[in-house]
């Protein structure tokens, strides 16, 4: 070997993800991770955390009219018991069945809300793959690793069917979901986006994006907004697939990003600690991994 390609190679070396695809084989049985797991708040818990996504102000519950109502009087929907923190620029447009008229479709935000439709309306119902496919069961598994030192009271971005992120916790832990589809009325979730999540400063010990990450449009605002919602000392988990070659959005029906490994480090770079990042083969794969990784906000925040 050359010493240009010596250093070639130790600069590979480097890369923190260098350490190599896992291979992980193991395969957990159906209902295994069903039962147990965090438990979900209540509307009534979820409450005194919520602000409006728009001004940021503290929300409280009318329940007569059944609406969140801030200080300055701007309302949002309560729809079957879930609340619809959708900015109110996006309101107009937001309906169960995710129908959206072109015309509207003028600014980049609407744009995204309108793809989304068209990107998930293929899918309706099954974004995830069936709980009897072996790779989601690995993919479960994994989770369920990654997620085992996370306390208290954790915030699941994306979370779909919320139950599904609750049982992936620890026993013991109290779980809100957030998700902007609003398909199914139960069990509770928040109605809203990660990129302006309707929450007040610090108000969680964990923030998971569970396979959601890459079907956030500005993935990034979101990973801020996680930040912010933190407490100090509060911890961060990703699951996400990552792309090394053959990365091809435009034939993708449901993801906004095929992500390479550097631009998860790097969003991750200002300020946050990460404690743990492991890459494992996905389906045999040699172009895409899954990623499952920690980060955690230091418990005294200088930004
Ligand atoms: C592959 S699913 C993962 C669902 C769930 N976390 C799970 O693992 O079962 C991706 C989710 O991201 C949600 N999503 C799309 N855009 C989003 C946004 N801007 N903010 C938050 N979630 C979003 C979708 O509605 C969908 O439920």
């Amino acid at each position: 070997m050359s010493d240009m390609h010596r250093k070639a190679a130790s600069k590979t070396d480097e890369h923190p993800l260098s350490k190599g695809i896992l291979s992980d084989e193991r395969v957990i049985a159906p209902g295994v991770l069903v039962g147990g797991g965090a438990r979900l708040l209540s509307m009534e818990e979820v409450v005194p955390l919520l602000v409006s996504p728009d001004s940021g102000l503290a929300l409280t519950f009318d329940v007569l009219r059944e609406q969140l109502i801030d200080a300055k009087g701007a309302q949002y929907p309560v729809r079957d018991g879930l609340p619809l923190l959708i900015p109110k620029g996006l309101q107009r447009f937001y309906t169960d069945h995710l129908e959206m008229p072109p015309e509207a479709v003028t600014d980049a935000f609407y744009q995204y809300y309108f793809l989304s439709a068209v990107k998930q309306s293929g899918v309706v119902g099954a974004i995830n793959a069936p709980a009897s496919d072996i790779h989601y069961q690995r993919h479960l598994f994994r989770m369920k690793d990654c997620l085992n030192t996370a306390h208290g009271l954790v915030l699941d971005v994306g979370c779909d069917d919320p139950e599904i992120g609750a049982g992936l916790l620890p026993s013991g832990l109290l779980y809100v979901g957030l998700d902007p589809f609003c398909q199914r009325a139960e069990p509770f979730r928040v109605v809203g986006f990660g990129e302006q999540l309707p929450f007040a400063d610090s108000s969680f010990d964990g923030v998971m994006f569970n396979t959601s990450l890459d079907h956030i449009l500005d993935w990034r605002r979101a990973v801020e907004e996680a930040w912010r919602v933190l407490v100090p000392g509060g911890q961060l988990f990703i699951s996400t697939l990552v792309w090394t070659s053959n990365a091809d959005l435009v034939t993708d029906s449901v993801h906004f990003h095929h992500f390479r490994d550097y631009e998860i480090l790097g969003a991750l770079q200002d300020g946050w600690e990460i404690e743990r990042k492991i890459r494992y083969g996905y389906k045999g794969n040699t172009h895409r991994h899954g990623l499952y990784l920690s980060a955690r906000k230091p418990a005294s925040v200088s930004r």
